[in-house]
């Protein structure tokens, strides 16, 4: 531990796809993605206690209802911290932002633990892959200009970079060069986390740790060709974080969940 560093690091959960429906019943490939939910949550209670702050990086909702929203709120109560939620393709911006207003997670720029965390919309209504307008990566570029000297987690639905998944390349961040082209100018920025690949994914780039992490629902096969569902447990990523900016991170899964995959599905 350096100087720099606060005794208790910061602890971050982040929660990614839970997919939640208005219908209680709701479920995608057989998953019912309230229950899966629940058992992550449990997972986290269990294995690692209280985060400090809750990270909840898009496809929030399947159906895009306000009810579903308000589910994700309600099963949030759990945690004593606070969350900040952002879109992914699945997502009604409005009604999100509607039920993330009412709960105070609508926060797109946070301070916490010494670090910065920075959440950017990537969805674009209507489709299925990424970008970041104009506006994202100027509230970018001011953020980051803003605070030079603190480490930096950026936050965004979309994949950045290519994942080797060959039937989700064309649905990541489109203009990821602009992307990458601002947040190499700032050297702080030492985490950039993404949801929306359902699969765990660890990358280095120019000092940058690339990260994504398992949905809270159904998992998607690394590294295949087509659509497929890998009957992986659902799950969650944990960080804890030090104020010098040095970090560990880990993936856990809810093992104890009994699910029943369909596999025969083509799509979700
Ligand atoms: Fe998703």
């Amino acid at each position: 531990m350096t100087s720099k560093e606060t005794a208790r690091p910061l602890r971050v959960l982040q929660l990614t796809d839970p997919h939640l429906m208005a219908n209680a019943d709701g479920a995608l490939l057989g998953v019912n993605t309230r229950d899966s939910l629940d058992a992550v949550i449990t997972e986290v209670l269990r294995s690692h206690g209280q985060p400090d702050l809750i990270l909840a990086t898009g496809d929030l909702a399947q159906d895009g209802s306000e009810e579903a929203y308000r589910v994700l709120a309600d099963r949030l109560g759990a945690f004593r911290c606070e969350s900040a939620w952002i879109a992914g393709n699945h997502d009604q911006v409005a009604s999100l932002r509607a039920v993330a207003a009412r709960c105070g997670a609508d926060r797109r720029h946070i301070i916490q633990g010494g670090w910065q965390f920075i959440l950017l919309d990537s969805s674009v209504s209507g489709k299925v892959h990424g970008e970041l307008a104009e506006s994202e990566l100027d509230f970018l570029a001011e953020m980051l200009e803003q605070h030079p000297e603190m480490p930096a987690l950026i936050t965004l639905h979309h994949h950045p970079v290519d994942i080797g998944t060959d039937w989700m390349a064309n649905i990541g961040l489109k203009n990821r060069e602009d992307f990458w082209q601002l947040v190499d100018r700032f050297p702080q920025v030492k985490i950039v986390l993404w949801g929306h690949i359902h699969q765990t994914h660890e990358q280095q780039r120019n000092g940058v740790k690339l990260l994504a992490s398992p949905s809270t629902c159904i998992q998607f096969t690394s590294g295949s060709s087509k659509f497929s569902v890998e009957d992986l447990a659902p799950g969650y990523r944990w960080f804890e974080l030090q104020s010098s900016g040095n970090f560990s991170t880990e993936v856990c899964r809810a093992l104890d969940f009994d699910f029943e995959l369909d596999q025969t599905s083509s799509g979700y």
